[in-house]
């Protein structure tokens, strides 16, 4: 497994690493199974949200690590907070309240990474900067980052607060391409060039800030898988040719687009099946040759100037 130092912090975390927004649907023991699988195949990165089933996702995974000491040491842990009802909170006092919840549903002392969710448009940096500080100082989170941010939301934020912002986590897949559009198309009047994030993925880079890919099978906010989606014929047929060619899946050849892209994004992968989960981490093995990678970008409905 491809491993990535999360924006620098020396955190060494799987390539591909487990969404866990669906993980409701399964059952203590399935999940327990689940978790052992994925370390199997190297996966040991785990994205949660306090929101994630109504906060049942992250209360059925601490039943697990409650039911075996020891392995939460052997993961690495990721939550997000900041989304309310019918509104976004990023106030010190929500901020502080949600991870209070967050570890405690998840049966552990502290979070390796928190990230705010979505940007709220009434945030203060310097409180958010004091809620990270008394998080920091408690033990409670080692570091944090964002999700949904675009280049001076990052900004913003960051001038209010010490710790770096180590994370920016956005929806980016073979259907989802908005990170890279604009700029393969800059100085046209295509659709494709406008500008909607200014430029994050480029800035990310710069900052050495680490990309998380969120919903990378879906198309759409995400309405529902493309692979062998039939109403993706071409691109579905781009991904069969590719994964003869390399001996893999499709569906490691979608997550071996995303892992191709030069700024060591991280795939959070949201299937509940471990068999599936093995075939993304079989993705992270391969390296696309340039020219597949620009034909399965075009396969999916997108064009170059
Ligand atoms: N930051 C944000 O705003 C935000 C928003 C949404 C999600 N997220 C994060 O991103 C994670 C992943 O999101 P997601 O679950 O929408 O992503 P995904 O991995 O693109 O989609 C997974 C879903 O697609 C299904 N699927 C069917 N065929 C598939 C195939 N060939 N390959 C892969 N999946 C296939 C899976 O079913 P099976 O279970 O049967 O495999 C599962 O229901 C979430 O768990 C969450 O951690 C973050």
């Amino acid at each position: 497994m491809k491993m990535i130092d999360i924006g620098g912090t020396g955190v060494l975390a799987s390539a591909v690493a487990v969404g866990c927004m669906r993980i409701p649907a399964m059952g203590e023991e399935q999940l327990s199974r689940y978790i052992h699988a994925a370390l199997e195949v190297g996966v040991n990165f785990y994205d949660h949200a306090d929101i994630y089933g109504g906060g049942r996702s992250e209360a059925l995974f601490g039943q697990v690590l409650a039911q075996e000491p020891g392995l939460r040491d052997r993961l690495i842990l990721q939550s997000k907070c900041g989304i309310g009802k019918n509104q976004y909170d990023f106030s010190k006092q929500h901020i502080l309240e949600s991870v209070d919840g967050i570890l405690s549903r998840l049966h552990t002392d502290h979070l390796d990474f928190l990230l705010m969710h979505r940007p709220d448009a009434l945030m203060e940096p310097e409180e958010v900067g004091e809620a990270f500080d008394a998080l920091e100082s408690a033990g409670k989170v080692l570091h944090f980052g964002v999700s949904n941010f675009s280049t001076r939301q990052l900004e913003l934020l960051q001038s209010g607060v010490r710790q770096k912002l180590c994370v920016n986590q956005m929806q980016f897949g073979l259907k989802c391409t908005g990170l890279i559009d604009h700029a393969l198309s800059a100085n046209t009047e295509f659709p494709h060039a406008a500008d909607r994030d200014g430029e994050v993925l480029d800035y990310c880079r710069l900052k050495g800030i680490t990309l998380q890919c969120w919903s990378p099978f879906q198309y759409g906010f995400f309405e529902g898988p493309f692979i062998d989606n039939p109403q993706f014929p071409e691109l579905n047929a781009c991904l069969e040719q590719m994964g003869e060619k390399y001996g893999v899946t499709k569906t490691a050849i979608a997550a071996a687009w995303v892992l191709r892209h030069p700024a060591k994004m991280q795939v959070i992968a949201g299937t509940t099946n471990p068999q599936r989960l093995q075939e993304i981490a079989s993705g992270a093995d391969v390296e696309l040759e340039r020219a597949d990678w620009y034909a399965l970008y075009l396969a999916a409905g997108n064009q170059l100037p």
